[in-house]
């Protein structure tokens, strides 16, 4: 670490441990329910559970991008952030804005978008939040000596990602409308601007970890931006083939979206090379695990997943099934839960002075957690496929469906279970480096 500022950081990655922790809670209430075992249904009906483990998922993963953003922007432009307590009362907000939120679930306060559950009058309150964080970010950056790619990338990531939160925000009493620019949020966000942010960190984690030349590095970072412009926007049309939108969509979606895994394909190779190419003696291995594992993974539950489904005659099939849930599961954890765990797996070290990466439980954390999100995968493939075949082919009704797909969710549990356990391994490897001090501060 090399600026005190980066330490307000550290808040964020607690913050996204925490939230990542109490998502798996609502998993498993889910699982359960699945497996047919509802036990809690009168207090934390299914609708809560789903708003609550995909929002959770939300804040977490952004609250892991504004801890990256504050950890990486001070060191590529070599200042320290401008406003440390600005940067705190953003962080304070943040928690409290995604704590009522989660609280109001429970109490039937939501709107039942998928994904944009929160309720409009806190989605004020986000929008105030994060242009308080764009805000210190971008003058940091302007103000600081360098504008590196690697940051301009990141930011430019963020910055999008902020503007595309307002399509969701406008009120249409049209279902097809509302739905056709709730896309907008959330295939523009993970398929679009948040890979972006996730090419920005990988690229900083690459420079670091691996020692090759940043102008080759962000070279690369140019390819990946240009092909996840290229796929991603028209892309978009995977999700407009049954809404009620014009036909078209079926050509355009189906041409453009089987190409978005090539970004990912990008990114996967990216780092393999450089990976290969550097000097591999930096001596934070499982940094270097979780940053490749992330570009791999990555490509396989994005891109190998997503075009499993996209095309238009596959999709009026699965479209809305457990196979949405399959690809949904690998596609965020490789690009974003793993790129977000990563960052703090080489960050902590350097902000706390703790060296504890090469601890057994930081091994067990990478090896479980993967092992068992593969096999969650699995589980909802086979569910999936069986779901689709009973319930749109055979003709079953939907919970009949369910009642014949329930032994999937016991495999899904025991999957699960090992996830948790390496999450937990994590979780306690996390909060045993203890406190950032200006100790660990490095003059170069
Ligand atoms: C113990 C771990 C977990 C369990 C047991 C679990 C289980 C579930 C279940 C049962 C659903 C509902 C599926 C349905 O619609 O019926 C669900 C939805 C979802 N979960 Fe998880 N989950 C876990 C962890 C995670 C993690 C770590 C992530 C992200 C990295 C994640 C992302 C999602 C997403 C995106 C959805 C919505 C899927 C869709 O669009 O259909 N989950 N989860
Ligand atoms: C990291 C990137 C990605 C993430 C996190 C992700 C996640 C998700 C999630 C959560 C959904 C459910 C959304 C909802 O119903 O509201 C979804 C849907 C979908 N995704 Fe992805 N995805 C990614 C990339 C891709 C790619 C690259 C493709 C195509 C090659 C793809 C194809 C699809 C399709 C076709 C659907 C619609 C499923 C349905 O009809 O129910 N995704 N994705
Ligand atoms: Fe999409």
């Amino acid at each position: 670490m090399k600026y005190k500022s980066q330490k307000v950081a550290y808040m964020f990655f607690a913050l996204s441990i925490v939230l990542l922790l109490l998502q798996i809670v609502y998993g498993f209430i889910m699982g359960f329910a699945h497996a047919g075992f509802d036990g809690l249904h009168d207090f934390i009906p299914f609708n809560t559970a789903t708003a609550t483990h995909k929002n959770l998922l939300v804040v977490w993963l952004l609250s892991g991008f504004m801890g990256a953003a504050y950890y990486i922007i001070p060191e590529e432009s070599q200042r320290e952030l401008v406003s440390v307590p600005l940067a705190k009362l953003q962080f304070w907000s943040l928690a409290a804005v995604g704590v009522t939120a989660v609280i109001g679930f429970h109490f039937n306060w939501w709107e039942g978008r998928k994904f944009l559950e929160i309720p409009r009058p806190l989605d004020y309150l986000v929008v105030v939040n994060v242009l308080l964080f764009l805000g210190i970010i971008l003058v940091t950056l302007f103000k600081g000596k360098e504008k590196t790619t690697t940051a301009m990338v990141l930011a430019m990531g963020l910055f999008f990602a902020a503007l595309l939160y307002l399509p969701g925000m406008v009120w249409f009493d049209n279902q097809s409308v509302d739905s056709f620019f709730r896309w907008w949020v959330v295939h523009l966000w993970v398929e679009g601007v948040w890979e972006l942010i996730m090419g920005g960190i990988l690229a900083f984690l690459l420079i670091k970890l691996t020692g090759v030349d940043r102008e080759l590095i962000e070279k690369w970072l140019y390819v990946i931006v240009g092909l996840t412009f290229l796929s991603g926007i028209l892309g978009t049309g995977h999700h407009y083939y049954y809404i009620g939108a014009p036909k078209y969509w079926l050509m355009v979606g189906g041409i453009f979206s089987a190409l978005e895994p090539l970004a990912f394909l990008g990114m996967a190779l990216f780092a393999l090379a450089m990976y290969r190419k550097g000097e591999k003696n930096h001596p934070n291995k499982i940094a270097l695990y979780w940053t490749l594992g992330s570009a791999i993974v990555s490509f396989a539950g994005a891109g190998l997943l997503g075009i499993a489904h996209t095309i238009p005659s596959v999709n009026i099939w699965t479209h809305g099934t457990l196979i949405t849930a399959m690809h949904g599961h690998l596609a965020f954890w490789g690009a974003y839960a793993m790129i977000v765990i990563a960052i703090i797996t080489y960050a902590m070290p350097l902000m706390t002075g703790r060296k504890l990466y090469d601890r057994p439980a930081a091994h067990y954390a990478f090896w479980l957690s993967n092992i068992g999100m593969i096999g969650m995968t699995t589980a909802f493939a086979a569910a999936g496929v069986a779901q689709v075949y009973l319930e749109r082919k055979v003709g079953m009704s939907f919970m009949d469906a369910q009642k014949a797909i329930e032994v999937h969710f016991w495999i899904l549990i025991g999957a699960a279970t090992l996830f948790t356990i390496g999450i937990i391994y994590y979780a306690v490897n996390f909060f045993q480096h203890g406190l950032p001090t200006d100790e660990a501060l490095v003059k170069e």
